[in-house]
């Protein structure tokens, strides 16, 4: 929602408020949020449906394909009895024609009350905030950048098992140059106390050094590792995501880290600790073995799909006013 110089933070009040950055959060925002995805479990677990969004409207539009994020939301706005505008692919759309994203953006705030945005170019999200002049925006990927509704999600999923965001030592594993999930993540455990964070990823895919020195200035220790052998044995989670192959200029480049990486029961044997939760924001491709997929510890394809709507629940009932 376009706003001159405002300080965007949640600040206790999610209404209007366009969702671009873990940044806008405070750990009592998280909670807030985290006590209504709670609720909302229960909703969306009872045969009745609800009606908080009941006359609302979501539009969805993904420059990016997506399966999760995409129809999370569009369950999460269905599941409150709300409606959705779904534009699964801009191809069908008049960006084919040429119609710029501000103006794409100011046709849909007509139509809907909020607008759930992804986008290949980092900074595009900011762009259609800016754009936007009644609903708010709420970021479902931005290029390399930032992914927050994932990391509230996968916040909220590590809350869960261990009842705390402090005192969490985590391994990120895979494209941490690229990968908005890893970002995002970083932000998010970086507003808690004494969180360490190993980026276990190839040499030439580590955090650029913008990033690094960005994050570093913040409340996380960072552990860059290159090698499986220097993974931590009292690591709280392993998160996993696979190489971001679209990022890069030659997608032949990408092969070059194919199967490097892999999490393998083996691997898990070897330096996963009892307590472990594994996460993965998905799709998989290979990096995670389907071996571990019956492991108790694998959290991915198991309560962090569900938490994901949830949490979308949550964050959509607040953002209008609606919790
Ligand atoms: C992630 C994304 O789009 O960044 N997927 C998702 O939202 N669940 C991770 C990925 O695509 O690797």
């Amino acid at each position: 929602m376009a706003k001159s110089n405002s300080d965007n933070s949640i600040d206790g009040n999610f209404k209007g408020k366009d969702i671009l950055s873990i940044d806008q959060f405070s750990p009592r925002d998280i909670n807030i949020l985290f006590k209504q995805a709670s609720k909302m479990r229960g909703i969306a677990k009872n045969a009745r449906p609800s009606d908080i969004l009941k006359g609302n409207i979501v539009t969805l539009i993904f420059y990016e394909p997506s399966s999760r994020t995409f129809n999370s939301h569009a369950a999460a706005v269905k599941q409150l009895g709300g409606a959705t505008i779904e534009i699964h692919d801009v191809s069908s759309s008049s960006v084919v024609k040429g119609e710029s994203l501000e103006d794409t953006i100011r046709v849909f705030e007509a139509y809907s009350d909020a607008i759930v945005l992804r986008h290949p170019i980092k900074g595009s999200v900011q762009k259609a905030a800016d754009a936007a002049q009644f609903v708010p925006i709420i970021n479902a990927g931005d290029g390399a950048g930032s992914h927050p509704t994932q990391a509230l999600l996968d916040l909220f999923t590590i809350y869960e098992k261990f009842k705390r965001l402090d005192n969490i030592t985590a391994v990120l594993c895979g494209d941490v140059l690229h990968s908005r999930t890893h970002h995002s993540l970083i932000e998010g455990l970086s507003l808690y106390k004494k969180n360490i964070i190993y980026l276990l990823s190839p040499k030439e895919l580590k955090l650029s050094r913008e990033d690094f020195e960005r994050y570093s200035e913040r409340n996380i220790k960072l552990i860059e590792i290159h090698d499986e052998k220097e993974i931590p044995k009292n690591a709280d989670v392993w998160y996993w995501n696979r190489i971001q192959k679209e990022r890069f200029e030659n997608p032949k480049e990408a092969e070059k880290y194919k199967n490097k990486l892999t999490l393998t029961q083996k691997l898990l044997q070897e330096r996963g600790n009892k307590n472990l939760i594994i996460l993965d924001p998905l799709p998989r491709v290979g990096e995670i073995d389907l071996a571990v997929d019956a492991d108790p510890r694998a959290g991915y394809l198991r309560t962090q799909v569900r938490n994901g709507m949830y949490v979308r629940m949550a964050l959509l009932s607040l953002v209008l006013g609606k919790a």
